[in-house]
């Protein structure tokens, strides 16, 4: 599976760009970053070799048809990010037919994925965590996905969205999603595991009891 960071914190990139596959960004992360969209989109595409997700704001497939023709000539790793409506779904078709790559985002139903797949979208972005907001279990959203692209399939690839923990993202990869787009924090969770620390430490404590080589003074 791949790991996408999803953050536009372009310092948090650069300190795990060794092990992620791609980068997701959205106009709420942008506004966290506190740095204007271009720019900021512009930088991530010379620390990240992989998809970069950039989200249109029209709600109007016109409109975000001419947002995606300008982002896209931004780096040729840019992946526009449609929102799952109807006017979406016409956008994605005609950018599809333009190659240019979409994800399309805000899904929260199987049956909004199949209409992104059908509608020819790059990428399909379920949103998990905002399920398990709801009492829900949102990794199931993610079961469902793959069974209906396995089905028919579809080559549109599922980034499991909305990761709230290590958790989310060891089942998205047990179930088969493509791909997870974790947020700073949780790749770094996943990194960690207190036995790990613990052998360490004691590695290091038994490696200070092993009798050391004295160094020969070299003769002049
Ligand atoms: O990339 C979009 C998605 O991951 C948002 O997550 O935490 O705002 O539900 P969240």
């Amino acid at each position: 599976m791949k790991i996408f960071a999803d953050t536009a914190i372009t310092e948090e990139l650069r300190d795990v760009a060794h092990i992620i596959d791609g980068c997701t960004t959205n106009p709420s992360l942008i506004a966290k970053s506190g740095r204007k969209f271009e720019d900021v989109v512009k930088e991530i595409c010379g620390i990240v070799n992989g998809p970069i997700s950039a989200e249109v704001i029209s709600l109007e497939a016109s409109g975000m048809i001419n947002e995606a023709r300008k982002l896209s000539k931004i780096h040729k790793n840019i992946v526009v990010k449609i929102p799952m409506t109807d006017e979406g779904l016409k956008a994605i078709k005609k950018l599809k037919q333009e190659k240019i790559k979409t994800n399309c985002t805000l899904v929260f139903s199987a049956n909004q994925a199949l209409l992104a797949a059908k509608a020819g979208a790059t990428y399909v972005s379920p949103f998990i965590g905002r399920l398990d907001d709801l009492g829900e279990e949102g990794i199931n959203l993610v079961e469902e996905i793959v069974t209906i692209y396995d089905n028919y399939g579809f080559e549109t690839e599922i980034i499991v969205a909305s990761i709230r923990n290590a958790n989310h993202v060891k089942m998205a990869a047990m179930i088969g999603a493509d791909i997870a787009t974790v947020p700073y924090a949780v790749i770094k969770e996943m990194m960690k595991h207190h036995l790990t620390d613990k052998g360490i430490a004691k590695f290091l404590e038994d490696w200070n009891k092993v009798p050391k080589a004295v160094e020969k003074k070299q003769s002049i």
